[in-house]
């Protein structure tokens, strides 16, 4: 995770970079820092985010420097182990991991680190290099062909002023290129106000920056071709136009997001359009496995999808898990395999570590991304498809979980037109999709009694949320959201699963969130799981598309459309429990503790 800027031009530094941390601070906001170097070096490191620095203590003219914003992998969140490090004559901003900076401290002389901080350790690598070559590009090259792990780094020298030296393994590094100008980001939004050109520097790649241009090399020093490409369209960070958080923005959001991303892609005769998808007749026909991967709320959006694009399509979907599919045997088939790679950023690592693992094993590959030019954007063989629903700002990801389970679907339909499936139930699926979003806002009118059953229940500490079919990923999606911003300790379950263990949790405090089905059969199972929880005296909030259960203690009746959005209508319903439990809790409901928006690391 982390963010990282630099800038290196004829204009003051510090507000750049400030603004260029600002935008990315949802990569990590446990701390921050900035150093600009003209004369002097002048840096100031914080904890907290970006709004605790204190930028009177640097330079006002300096034209070069770099900051940083971290969430912490190594070494708690405090000042000193803030970046930018500076060791000996080295500074240096990081993003990712050096897994073998213990054995790499060999090297260097620890007495003088002043972190705890892997990066710290590349810092002095770096340092040693300097003084034997007197050369920054050389030094960080020799230094990182060293480091085993992942990094996307900066570093500059008072030693060499006018030279700012950028490389990627890993995690993204983007450079910005105007008249005399250069910007180096994590992500292009901390770029989009700046200019539309710009190079991205590919794996073991390092760039020099200076006034002499830009110049890019391999970690042997073997000179590099460098392509300046258009921006894609970037969106801009959003403002919160009045709600008191971007959690709350951006649920209230959905029916316009998920509009844009249904434009011009679904009809209601059935027919569904999409041109990202890159895959012949025939690739399709030879489908006949789709594996979804994706890591948290994504990873339940493909979960949820799988239960209908296994009817739609009639082939076995799988979904795993990011963090789970790079290590594994996984005995799929690539010639017979479509495997669809989910996020929200595009830059989650562990989805992209499988992305790249999939495509050594040659299985088809193809994304279903929010932002537009990320990484697994870039990287997908098949293209893919955009969600188009804005910056999604807060940690916690909502519109972007919907709009996912919606592309899944579309895909599902497109696929199923192709191969000329069942017409029926294409046309069941469109007509679902056209009404979804004011069923949503529909949900969303439900807000009031929802933050009233969150006053009666805000201070339970232990929560159960229960599903079966698609309800049961909605359960977790559910679970994830209450315990990531309200922390709270949500389990969800299959809820059939509850009598073989989970069970014995269940008393007077505890409460037990029970999605109900409009379907006949899964309903009364599901009322058997309230019957028996409400024996053992736990408490029962019951969402449904169905009047109150007589047992059930609280309830949230929303509209039946049909088994494929049904279950996201509730999930609206999960969103705003989240929320106003955190709310009433008095939590940092965009930024939770311990969490960063893009998961850059392992
Ligand atoms: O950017 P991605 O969709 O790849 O992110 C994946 C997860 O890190 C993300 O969904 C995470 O679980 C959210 N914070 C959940 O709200």
């Amino acid at each position: 995770m982390c963010g990282i800027m630099g800038y290196i031009g004829t204009r003051p530094a510090k507000q750049i970079i400030y603004s260029g941390l600002k935008q990315q601070e949802y990569r990590g906001y446990d701390s921050a820092g900035i150093a600009l170097l003209d004369q002097s070096l002048s840096i100031n490191k914080t904890k907290g985010d970006t709004a605790s620095l204190n930028l009177q203590k640097l330079s006002d003219e300096a034209t070069m420097g770099i900051g940083h914003t971290r969430w912490a992998t190594h070494g708690e969140p405090s000042a000193a182990n803030a970046h930018p490090h500076h060791f000996g004559d080295i500074v240096l901003v990081h993003n990712g991991i050096i897994e073998n900076f213990e054995d790499l401290k060999a090297e260097i002389d620890t007495t003088k680190l002043k972190s705890q901080t892997d990066s710290e350790v590349l810092a002095a690598l770096i340092n040693l290099y300097f003084h034997s070559t007197k050369d920054l590009l050389q030094a960080t090259q020799q230094a990182l062909s060293r480091a085993k792990g992942t990094f996307g780094i900066i570093t500059m020298s008072p030693k060499e002023p006018g030279a700012l030296i950028a490389a990627r393994r890993g995690s993204p590094v983007i450079i910005g290129v105007d008249d005399e100008q250069y910007y180096i980001a994590s992500d292009p939004t901390a770029l989009i106000d700046h200019t539309d050109r710009v190079v991205y520097l590919e794996d073991n790649q390092v760039a020099k920056l200076s006034k002499a241009g830009l110049e890019v090399y391999d970690l042997k020093m073997q000179v590099q071709s460098i392509a300046v490409e258009e921006l894609e369209e970037t969106e801009r960070a959003s403002k919160l136009e009045g709600f008191e958080s971007y959690l709350e923005k951006e649920i209230y959001e959905q029916p316009t997001a998920l509009t844009n991303t249904m434009r011009g892609r679904v009809s209601e005769d059935g027919s569904i359009v999409l041109g990202g998808p890159n895959l012949a007749l025939e690739e399709m026909q030879a489908i006949k496995h789709i594996l979804i991967i994706g890591c948290g709320t994504a990873y339940y959006a493909g979960f949820y999808a799988k239960y209908r694009l296994e009817e739609m399509l009639g082939i076995p979907v799988s979904v795993e898990h990011g963090s789970e599919f790079r290590y594994r045997y996984g005995a799929y088939d690539p010639e017979h395999t479509l495997a669809i790679f989910m996020s929200q950023s595009g830059e989650t690592a562990d989805t992209l570590a499988s992305l790249h693992e999939a495509k050594r094993r040659r299985i088809m590959t193809m994304g279903i991304v929010n932002a537009v030019g990320s990484s697994l954007a870039r990287d997908v063989d098949h293209g893919g498809i955009y969600l188009h629903v804005g910056v999604e700002t807060s940690v916690a990801s909502t519109k972007a979980f919907t709009a996912m389970v919606v592309a899944l679907l579309m895909f599902g339909g497109f696929m199923a037109n192709k191969l000329g499936q069942n017409q029926v139930l294409m046309r069941n699926l469109a007509r679902e999709l056209a009404m979804l979003p004011s069923e949503i806002t529909s949900a969303l009118e439900l807000h009031k009694q929802i933050k009233k059953l969150a006053e009666e229940l805000y201070d339970r500490h232990d929560w159960f949320f229960l599903g079966r079919g698609e309800l049961y990923p909605v359960a977790l999606e559910g679970a994830l959201k209450l315990s990531e911003v309200a922390y709270a300790h949500a389990q969800a379950f299959p809820a059939g699963e509850m009598k073989h263990g989970p069970i014995s949790l269940i008393d007077a405090k505890h409460v037990s969130v029970l999605l109900l089905p409009e379907d006949e059969l899964l309903y009364e199972k599901g009322l058997s799981a309230l019957q028996e929880i409400k024996a053992r005296g736990g408490t029962v909030l019951t969402v449904s598309t169905r009047p109150k259960p007589s047992q059930s203690d609280y309830h949230v009746e929303v509209a039946h459309t049909g088994p494929h959005t049904d279950g996201l209508v509730m999930n609206a319903c999960l969103q705003l429990l989240a929320l106003e439990i955190a709310a009433k809790n008095k939590r940092n409901i965009d930024k939770p503790r311990n969490l960063a928006k893009s998961v850059t690391v392992e």
